[in-house]
């Protein structure tokens, strides 16, 4: 007798990227966000592109994906609500805060977020956590300022590094630099993601409390699991 074998990483990022096809009304214009399970979820979408008025994404990498499958993106200015955001996590909780940024996106993310009525996180059953703080926190900074945020930090306990890409610093898509801060422990994640956002040079924090999920659909080998 043969034992089934668990559904691998990839598998439970293509299951959550169809599950969230649920949420997709037909003529509605899609937040769409950044990342490896994000791209299950563009593979899904296109699926349905019919029924997809336009998209509004997060970053070049998602724009040149529904692109190349059909869908409209608009211009964040041009939309004044969406329905839905659509958008993974490197870290969720229980309360459907995350830490957000591994993609570097986290800007755009939050930006596409305050637009929708409904953030729906998609996620493999690693991300889910006890408390947050285990994934180094992205930090997108002004470069002038890295070092002054990363002295902020270590008086918190982080260590902060820059993002590297190919030995130089990596550049988001908004021409800023990423701090990826490791040893924190995230007791107070809205308070911290207020308190952070203030300092000088402090682009956007990837701490997602204050625009939280509103569901997350959770792979697990069980199958999907959904977390109001
Ligand atoms: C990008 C993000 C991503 O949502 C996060 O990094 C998760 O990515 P993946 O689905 O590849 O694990 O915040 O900035």
């Amino acid at each position: 007798m043969t034992t089934p074998s668990l559904p691998t990483q990839d598998e439970l990022k293509t299951l959550v990227g169809q599950a969230a096809l649920r949420y997709v009304t037909p003529g509605d214009i899609v937040g769409v966000g950044t990342g490896s399970t994000v791209n299950k979820f563009i593979e899904a979408l296109a699926t349905i592109k019919d029924q997809v008025r336009a998209a509004v994404s997060s970053s070049v990498a998602s724009t040149e994906r529904l692109r190349a499958i059909g869908i409209p993106v608009l211009d964040a200015n041009e939309v004044e609500k969406l329905s839905v955001y659509v958008d993974g996590a490197d870290e969720i909780d229980g309360h459907g805060y995350m830490v957000k940024g591994g993609g570097a996106a986290l800007t755009r993310e939050k930006i596409v977020a305050a637009l929708a009525q409904r953030f729906v996180c998609i996620a493999d059953a690693s991300k889910l956590v006890p408390a947050l703080g285990q994934f180094p926190l992205p930090v997108e900074v002004i470069p002038m300022a890295a070092q002054q945020i990363t002295r902020r930090f270590t008086t918190l306990g982080g260590q902060a590094t820059l993002r590297l890409k190919d030995g130089q610093p990596l550049v988001t898509d908004n021409g800023q630099h990423i701090l990826d801060v490791r040893g924190l422990q995230i007791t107070d994640p809205l308070g911290w993601e207020s308190a952070i956002n203030q300092w000088p040079g402090v682009v956007t924090v990837g701490i997602f409390a204050h625009q939280k999920a509103s569901v997350c659909l959770l792979g697990t080998a069980q199958g999907v699991e959904t977390i109001t």
